[in-house]
């Protein structure tokens, strides 16, 4: 409790305040209580000090964490700081905000993440203005991508546009964000000081410290799994090898919708090729980022050395002295290309190879029925370098598992791909490895006793070779889990038949579902897969609704502003 005396300034604090100033107050003091409240109400500025939005927009977390570091580091400064995810902001706050700071993932083909997908919409609609706002992007992205932070810079013009004033100009980050988010947050507060030091009202100043993150938080629980099942779902004569793989892990939580996230190790034998060519035994140790580790231990699974960015092949050129420029070459190419051995120059290209990350997969299981196993469906991805045939790290990586390895993963959760009440109807539209969520959701509502009607639309190459948990999916048809199966084998005869012409074909009976409330999900491969999906249903309503088309595009944005569309495609 508060004495007396206290109540009284408290009050008087509190009276004229406004509802914005007392949300603000009521922040400030919430971060007071996660640092320690002694301390840090000593140094409580006084009069009008600088409040700082932090408002972040993830996929795949990182975005989060580096945005939780960055509030840590302000409020080290007593800046009053508000940590917000960009799903959760209310857009109606941004005409009032003072300092606005967003870190923003690009994800898709250079597309926001979905979380962010509303406030970005948001920002792009005209007629309004926002003359107060000063901000600034920190952008994450990836340089193997074509559109490297196109989101983020998208925002980032955005926000000028509608007259936004820039703190300090975007910063887009590679894979190594760390480092050069720190620096440039580092500025920000510089500037936001400053303009504090020439306010009439006396402001706290920064200490004159070196940047740190305060302590990480506790970040994703990383799972010990043991492989219990491992097997190609394709047949004999088969273009496509898709594996399906059962983990076992004590402890495990998630739910059906939810990806694992596995970061892959190298090929061996390409491991073994470098140690060979360069002569360097694999216990030697180099410094990376200046943590040691051995030759080994970094070849083998803390770097990507198979797909190297033109970034990292332009700083890899400027090191050995050579114009790498459009190189379709890997690090062992490289270092037998221009016979490198010597310890200094390989400790220098290590040191620019990026971290290997992770790699996503829906989970074709569901815990209600699978308990603390988790299932993935994984397409071994094939691709041609000139004549020469490769393989995606991670799906070669998983395809090369044997039953009885272990494997570690996380659970990355999805919240925006997950089931309706167990008696809503719902449309399941995942053809290729699209049909892992949908697997998993019917385990699920197998499971549980769901009431509601299930369809399931699936499509592939060939029936014969390629109709995944083809029995399964028969036997969910047979016992009424499955009201109703769509297949469509695309390469089966002459003209390519996909999910889409069932689509059409069924379109009667779902326009009639949709209209009983039937919730619909997709999932697969972004393009040109879901795109040709969501025009097909369109169509569909437009024909069967008998609607014009814009009226048909309007069912389905109110479909998915009530939350009965969900897209899982990557
Ligand atoms: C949320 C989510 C869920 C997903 N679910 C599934 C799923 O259920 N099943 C599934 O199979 N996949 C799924 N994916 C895709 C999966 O995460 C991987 O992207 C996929 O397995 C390919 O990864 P990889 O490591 O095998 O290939 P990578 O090594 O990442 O290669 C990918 C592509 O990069 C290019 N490339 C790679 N190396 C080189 C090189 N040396 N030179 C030139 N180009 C190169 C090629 O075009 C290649 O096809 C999902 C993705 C997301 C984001
Ligand atoms: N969540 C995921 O689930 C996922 C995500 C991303 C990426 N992948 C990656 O994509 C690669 C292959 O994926 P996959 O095995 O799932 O199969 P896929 O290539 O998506 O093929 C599945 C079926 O879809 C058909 N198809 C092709 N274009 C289509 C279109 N525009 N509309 C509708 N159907 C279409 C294919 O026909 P044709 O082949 O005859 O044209 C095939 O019959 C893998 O390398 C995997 O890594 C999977
Ligand atoms: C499916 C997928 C698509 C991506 N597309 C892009 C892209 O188009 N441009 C880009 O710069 N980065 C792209 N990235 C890289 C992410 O932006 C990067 O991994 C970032 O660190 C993720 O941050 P987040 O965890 O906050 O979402 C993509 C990543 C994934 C998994």
């Amino acid at each position: 409790m508060l004495t007396k005396e206290k109540q009284a300034q408290l009050q008087a604090l509190v009276h004229n305040a406004t509802k914005e100033e007392l949300a603000w107050v009521n922040g400030y003091l919430s971060g007071l209580l996660g640092e320690g409240l002694t301390t840090a109400s000593s140094n409580l500025a006084v009069g009008a000090p600088q409040k700082l939005t932090i408002a972040y927009g993830t996929e795949t977390g990182n975005s989060k964490k580096l945005a939780t570091d960055l509030v840590a580091i302000a409020k080290q400064k007593k800046l009053l700081t508000k940590l917000v995810s960009l799903d959760q902001y209310r857009l109606s706050d941004l005409a009032k905000e003072e300092y606005f700071v967003t870190v923003i993932s690009t994800q898709g083909e250079g597309d926001p993440p979905p979380a962010a997908q509303k406030f970005y919409d948001h920002i792009h609609r005209s007629g309004f203005q926002l003359p107060q706002l000063k901000f600034s992007v920190l952008a994450l992205g990836d340089t193997s991508y074509p559109l490297f932070c196109k989101a983020g810079e998208d925002v980032d013009s955005q926000l000028e546009k509608l007259g936004g004033k820039r703190i300090v100009p975007i910063q887009k980050c590679d894979l190594d964000y760390q480092a050069d988010a720190e620096r440039w947050f580092q500025t920000v507060l510089d500037q936001v000081f400053q303009a504090g030091q020439s306010n009439p009202v006396e402001q706290t100043k920064p200490t004159e410290t070196v940047v740190k993150p305060a302590a990480k938080p506790a970040g994703k629980t990383i799972y010990q799994g043991d492989i219990l099942t491992h097997f190609n779902l394709n047949d004999r004569g088969s273009k496509k090898e898709t594996w399906h793989i059962e983990i076992a892990a004590e402890g495990l939580t998630y739910e059906s919708g939810d990806s694992i996230g596995i970061v892959p190790k190298n090929d061996p034998v390409t491991v073994a090729a470098i140690l060979s060519v360069t002569g360097i035994d694999g216990a030697t140790e180099f410094a990376y980022k200046s943590v040691n580790s051995s030759f080994y231990e970094l070849l083998d699974a803390k770097l990507n050395i198979a797909n190297l960015s033109e970034k990292v092949l332009e700083r890899i050129g400027a090191i050995i002295g050579q114009d790498l420029k459009g190189a379709s070459l890997d690090l062992l190419g490289i270092l037998q290309k221009f016979s490198i051995q010597s310890k200094e120059t390989i400790e220098a290209i290590l040191n620019v190879l990026i971290a290997q990350s992770p790699r996503l997969y829906t989970v074709s299981s569901s815990p209600a029925a699978q308990g603390e196993e988790v299932h993935i469906t994984v397409a071994r991805d094939i691709f041609w370098i000139g004549e020469e045939k490769k393989y995606g790290r991670c799906s070669d990586f998983l395809s090369k598992h044997q039953v009885g390895d272990q494997l570690s993963f996380f659970v990355q959760k999805n919240k925006r791909f997950k089931l309706p009440a167990q008696d809503k109807d719902v449309i399941m539209i995942g053809p290729g490895t699209g049909i892992a969520a949908f697997r998993g959701f019917l385990y699920e509502r197998e499971a549980i006793g769901a009431t509601g009607k299930n369809w399931l639309f699936f499509g592939e190459q060939h029936f014969a070779t390629d109709f995944l948990y083809q029995t399964e999916i028969q036997n969910w048809f047979a016992t009424g889990v499955l009201n109703k199966a769509e297949l469509a084998f695309s390469r089966d005869q002459k003209e390519k038949i996909y999910v889409q012409h069932r689509i059409k074909e069924q379109g009667a009976e779902l326009f009639q579902w949709l209209e009983a409330g039937a919730y619909v999900y997709i999932c697969g491969k972004k393009d040109p897969m879901s795109t040709d999906v969501e025009n097909a249903l369109i169509e569909v309503i437009q024909i069967h609704g008998n609607k014009t088309e814009e009226a048909a595009k309007a069912y389905f944005n109110e479909l998915k502003d009530n939350h009965r569309y969900h897209k899982d495609v990557y």
